[in-house]
């Protein structure tokens, strides 16, 4: 039977005791060949989605690098519109495919804002963007398959309703502490392990000093 929604894979690198970034937001974990790796599995996905701290904080491009294909669509949880227009998303938007989506509570000036650039703007969820409302317009659209690039806020909201197909984690060799910092899943987390999700090991690779784990539902 067909999903109502794209394929949910999560992909990110940590440290070694489970943090996206350091509390002050470094989150250059990666080691070259990795990123290799994962601008590969981009390169293979029709959509990629973060949340809005991510943007502000990596400003990344979330484009594929060196290969020859498509870039996938980039999405933007983003519930009161507020992405700047400084972003790296924004300024390369005309030649990225872009959604950025926003909940009903968006001010108006700052839709105004976003109307001056070709991105599109769905609007999904009162207080904030409701996720599985957003993909199932995104299945309509034709996306099949999504990778979640984080921060820990975004993926939790993709956790707490059991909305993760495939995990593929980096593994890095780190360790940097900090109850601020952010991690792979934060949010308020489960309250028992019998709630939580269990994934199967697919595979694990080793790569110089990384493990990339491979987990699937
Ligand atoms: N190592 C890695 O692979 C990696 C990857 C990604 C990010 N990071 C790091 O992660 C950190 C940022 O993570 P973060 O947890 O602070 O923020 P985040 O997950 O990037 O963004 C969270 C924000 O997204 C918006 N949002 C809209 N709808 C949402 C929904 N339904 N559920 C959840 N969020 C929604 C919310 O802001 P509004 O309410 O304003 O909409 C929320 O505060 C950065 O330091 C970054 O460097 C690391």
């Amino acid at each position: 039977m067909e999903s109502f929604r794209p394929r949910v894979i999560f992909s990110a690198a940590i440290t070694l005791d489970g943090k996206l970034a350091t509390r002050s937001g470094d989150s250059k974990l990666s080691s070259k060949k990795d990123k290799i790796r994962v601008h590969k599995l981009r390169s293979k996905v029709d959509a990629i989605l973060i949340g809005k701290n991510t943007v502000k904080i990596d400003d990344p491009l979330l484009s594929v690098h060196n290969i020859k294909k498509k870039n996938p669509i980039r999405i933007i949880l983003d519930s009161n519109a507020t992405i700047r227009s400084s972003s790296r998303i924004l300024k390369t938007c005309s030649k990225i495919p872009t959604i950025i989506a926003v909940s009903k509570k968006a001010q108006k000036k700052n839709l105004q804002k976003l109307e001056k650039f070709p991105v599109q703007v769905i609007v999904c969820g009162n207080d904030t963007v409701s996720i599985k409302k957003l993909l199932g317009i995104l299945k309509k659209k034709g996306i099949k398959n999504i990778l979640v690039e984080g921060g820990g806020t975004a993926n939790w909201a993709f956790v707490k309703e059991n909305l993760v197909d495939e995990a593929i984690i980096t593994i890095t060799p780190y360790l940097v502490g900090g109850m601020t910092a952010t991690t792979l899943v934060d949010g308020d987390g489960f309250s028992t392990i019998a709630k939580s999700i269990r994934l199967k090991l697919k595979s694990v690779s080793k790569m110089k000093n990384e493990v990339i784990l491979h987990y699937e539902n």
